[in-house]
This record gives structure tokens, C-alpha cells and sequence, in this order.
């Protein structure tokens, strides 16, 4: 038991330090070159029928970033730290202190005694955010800094499934109910695809205009691959910044789409400047009413650690992307933490 507490109380330091990189990459972002670079996003064909995503890059072009990215990894104390499901206690890093006093936060639906010291050294490093904010934000472990305490997810196929950089898709995970989107060979989860059908025709309906579908399901390994070739052009760091790892990227969820109303020259999604089109607009109106979501805000980068996406779309359901944008939360992340908790691994609405 001796032995246990002191791997736990290493393991509580570990992560303490690790929570300083969460400011570093808020800072980060301010110089990054990232701005000039292409969009990380497969190339589309440059033929106008729509078709899947760009090819995988073959492995025996990538063994050296493969290589590079498992050595960031282990730099990032990725191979130290265990899985959060691996530990004692259900989201925690050792035994909870029980809160001394009163805790003013505890007036919070959403706050959990065991994160107290977590809620109050984040509320430290970020002085100007609202306690609900830093308290829904601490409940997914945003605190741990990106691609720390990495949880695994056990519940992939559900609505809600939470998936960026601290929580992780199972490698061998793929949708079962996956199916082509009309008119393309991309695929999404039946409902996914049918209420993207539906609001495709809405904005046709309402602006005259379409919606293209640039790319949509993506496996594992196709991530994989696809993260290996951006870090090989960029540097694992500017990857990081517009490109999920392996088993990190919603895309492997099956209820994520990336849409775009023309097809972009040079496959840069970001250079199609699709924020500032009529459809665009339409969707930060209506897209909730179809249950999707704008995933990677642009006011949100610190928070979801990607930089805007006006093109990436997650499917939530109508129920909580209505709710979520009537009370204009601005990133998944946030709501997931304020009505929702992560249990462990798996997602169990809060009671
Ligand atoms: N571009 C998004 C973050 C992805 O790779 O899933
Ligand atoms: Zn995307």
C-alpha cells in the first residue's frame, strides 16, 4: 500500500508540473507561423465530382516522423503518464483531499470536491476567466496541458463522445453504422449523414447555395498517416496546431464533417476563407437545428488547442446543439464540462 501512495503522489507531481504547458501553448499561438501555412486537411481532387479524402500517404514514405512523433511523445512524459482509467480513483490523480472549508465554487452545479485544488490553481494561471468557465474546463482535464493524462475513451459510439487532446479514441475503433453521404463516397454514421443531408438541402433551399463535403470519416491509421505527412512538411509542433494525432481526431468518430462551398484551390481549406460566405453565416445561425456544431471556434484556440476551423462541423444532436448555442457556449469542451460528466472513461449524463 506504501508503495501504491508514493507512485500516486508522483504521479499527482507529474502532473502538476505538466499543467504549466497549457499557458506555454496559449502563448504559443500569438507567434506562430502557422498563418501562412496550407490547411492540414487532404487535398481534394481536382476534378469537380466529389470524391473521398486524398490518398494516404504509403508508410515507407513517413518512417522518420513516425519515429519523431514517438519521440515527442515520450519528451511531452507521454509514455510516463498513466491512463487516468488505470488509477485508483475515477478521474483523479491520487486520493481526493477532502475540502477543508467551505468552498465558495461548491455553489456550482457542476463541481466536484475531489477537483478543488485543480479548480483553484487554474483559476490562478487564468485570473480573467468566470469560475463556471475554469470549472467546466478542470472536469475534462483541460488542465493537464494538451496530450497529458491522456484518458481512454470507452464509449465511442455514443452522440456526446469526447474526443480531442486528452482523451483518446481506441486505435481499432470504427462506427459501425457508417454509411456514404448522398452524392459522395465520404462517410458519416447514418444519423449523421441524414441530418447532414437535411441541412445541405435547407441551405439550398434558403440561399440557392451549396454545401461540398470535403472530407468526413477518417480511420486510425489514416489519421495517422495523415498527421505524420503534416508533421514531416511542418514540424510535429505546427502539426499540432491544426491536426489531431492518432486516435484524437473526431473525424474517427464518424460525426464529423468538413464543409466547404467551393472546392479549395490547392487543397487549403483555410485559403477557401469559408467564414466569409453567406453559408457560413446561414450555419452559425441554423446549424444547431440540424445538431451540429462549430468544433474549433476562432476565439478558442487555447481552450480546444486547434486553430479555427470554420469549415470543421461535429454532429451532437439537435437537443444539445440547441442547447449549447441558446446559451451561447462556445466550445464542446466547456459544455461537456458544465452538464456532463466523464466517469471514468465513459460519458454518463450529471446528475
Ligand atoms: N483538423 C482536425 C483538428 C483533425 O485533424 O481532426
Ligand atoms: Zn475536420
Amino acid at each position: 500500500m506504501k508503495r501504491t501512495k508514493l507512485v500516486c503522489a508522483a504521479l499527482a507531481a507529474v502532473l502538476l508540473l505538466s499543467s504549466c504547458s497549457h499557458l506555454k501553448l496559449v502563448i504559443r499561438y500569438a507567434g506562430s507561423k502557422a498563418a501562412e501555412l496550407t490547411e492540414g486537411h487532404p487535398a481534394p481532387p481536382a476534378a469537380s465530382a466529389p470524391s473521398p479524402d486524398a490518398p494516404v500517404p504509403s508508410p515507407e514514405e513517413t518512417p522518420n516522423v513516425d519515429a519523431a512523433i514517438e519521440g515527442a511523445d515520450e519528451s511531452l512524459g507521454g509514455e510516463d503518464i498513466p491512463l487516468i482509467s488505470d488509477l485508483s480513483v475515477a478521474g483523479g490523480i491520487s486520493a481526493p483531499p477532502e475540502p477543508k472549508e467551505e468552498d465558495s465554487l461548491a455553489v456550482y452545479a457542476h463541481y466536484k470536491p475531489e477537483f478543488q485544488e485543480r479548480y483553484r490553481r487554474f483559476l490562478r494561471s487564468y485570473p480573467d476567466m468566470t469560475e463556471t468557465t475554469a470549472l467546466a474546463l478542470v472536469n475534462v482535464n483541460a488542465d493537464y496541458g494538451y496530450y497529458k493524462g491522456i484518458t481512454q475513451i470507452q464509449d465511442p459510439d455514443g452522440l456526446l463522445v469526447f474526443c480531442n487532446k486528452n482523451y483518446q479514441l481506441p486505435a481499432g475503433f470504427a462506427p459501425e453504422n457508417l454509411r456514404a453521404i448522398s452524392g459522395y463516397e465520404l462517410l458519416m454514421t447514418d444519423e449523421a449523414a441524414t441530418a447532414f443531408e437535411d441541412m445541405r438541402a435547407a441551405v439550398k433551399k434558403d440561399l440557392g447555395k451549396q454545401l461540398i463535403a470535403i472530407s468526413a470519416y477518417r480511420s486510425f491509421s489514416y489519421q495517422k498517416a495523415l498527421f505524420a505527412r503534416y508533421a514531416r512538411a511542418d514540424g510535429i509542433e505546427v502539426a499540432d496546431t491544426y491536426s489531431a494525432r492518432a486516435g484524437h481526431s473526431e473525424h474517427q468518430t464518424g460525426l464529423t464533417i468538413d464543409l466547404l462551398h467551393t472546392w479549395p484551390k490547392n487543397g487549403s481549406l483555410r485559403n477557401a476563407n469559408f467564414q466569409d460566405t453567406e453559408q457560413y453565416a446561414w450555419m452559425l445561425d441554423h446549424a444547431h437545428e440540424y445538431g451540429f456544431i462549430l468544433r474549433y471556434p476562432e476565439t478558442e484556440e487555447s481552450v480546444t488547442g486547434y486553430r479555427f476551423e470554420p469549415w470543421h462541423w461535429r454532429y451532437i444532436g439537435a437537443d444539445d446543439a440547441s442547447k449549447m448555442h441558446e446559451e451561447g457556449i462556445a466550445t464542446f469542451e466547456e459544455y461537456i464540462g458544465t452538464y456532463y460528466r466523464l466517469e471514468g472513461t465513459a460519458i454518463a449524463e450529471a446528475g
